[in-house]
């Protein structure tokens, strides 16, 4: 049977090549900074720039679809997810990253349908790295199939977290007594890429058993999130049961045995949710 979302995901991966040439351009020269939600939730005028790219290459070819996208949610923009095609979009996942030239920035492009992921992309730009998963089709990194880790033993484990952007002295408290949790199991280690699709991609990969994080948004993890069960991974929420993409907390593993002993470790608290009115 023909695949319906074919040509959209062809559009989807040709797109964010496009706007990863966009990215590294910027990266030769200076970039202006702006803040967000506070002083170090950043955004520059690539990022606007890259997603109204993304979002008008869509258009021209996909007139009724909709958008998630982040800037586009920073400017007033709702953030539903309906039964419609609809893209989410983070035109660079790792603006910190891009900000400082920190070496691992990707442009994530999700779309869903019957709130239900069908393909991910994720462009790892400076790595030269194209993610894509197709539900039902697996997952793939230039074309090669991706599997997850088969380690199941937390303490011989990788973990990826990231810090968020949040500095609330609560939030943080939290997030330390999580990272000397999970350290101390002890596991292997514990990384962040500073990006949560590249930190989903290398679960999918098998490079890194897990990664979980409070705080993330939906366009953050939607391709993500598909490359991971496409490689044969699970999702979580972080204190068990499915995870909800607009909740911003996922835990993504290799294994639901290794998914649910991290759960154990996890101290968990409730950001504002991505739909929330
Ligand atoms: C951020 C990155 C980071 C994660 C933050 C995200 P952005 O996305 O994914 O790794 O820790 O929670 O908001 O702002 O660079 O698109």
């Amino acid at each position: 049977m023909a695949d319906a979302w074919k040509e959209a995901m062809e559009l989807a991966e040709k797109t964010a090549r496009r706007a990863g040439e966009v990215v590294c351009a910027a990266l030769q020269v200076e970039r202006s900074v702006m803040t967000k939600s506070c002083s170090v939730d950043l955004v520059t005028q690539t990022d606007q720039q890259v997603e109204q790219l993304i979002i008008q290459s869509v258009r021209d070819k996909f007139p009724m679809h909709r958008f998630i996208g982040e800037e586009s949610v920073a400017a007033g923009e709702p953030c539903v997810l309906s039964d419609e095609p609809t893209w989410i979009i983070d035109p660079i996942d790792g603006t910190t990253n891009f900000v400082h030239a920190f070496p691992f920035v990707a442009i994530s492009i999700g779309f869903s349908v019957n709130k239900q992921m069908e393909f991910g992309v994720v462009f790892s730009c400076l790595e030269d790295k194209m993610y894509t998963a197709r539900r039902g089709g697996g997952a793939f990194c230039n074309g090669e199939r991706l599997q997850v880790s088969s380690q199941e033993d937390i303490q011989q484990a990788m973990v990826c977290t990231e810090f968020g952007s949040s500095r609330d002295p609560e939030v943080v408290e939290k997030i330390f007594c999580s990272l000397r949790a999970v350290l101390s199991i002890p596991t292997h280690g514990v990384r962040g890429a500073g990006t949560a699709a590249i930190n989903m991609c290398l679960v999918a990969s098998g490079c890194v058993e897990a990664y979980y994080e409070i705080g993330i948004h939906v366009w953050d993890i939607a391709a993500g999130a598909l490359l991971v069960t496409e490689a044969g991974g699970v999702l979580m929420d972080v204190q068990g049961g499915p995870v909800d993409l607009m909740s911003r907390r996922v835990l993504a593993a290799n294994s639901p045995a290794l998914a649910e002993r991290l759960l154990q470790e996890i101290h968990s608290f409730c950001p504002i949710r991505d739909d929330a009115a």
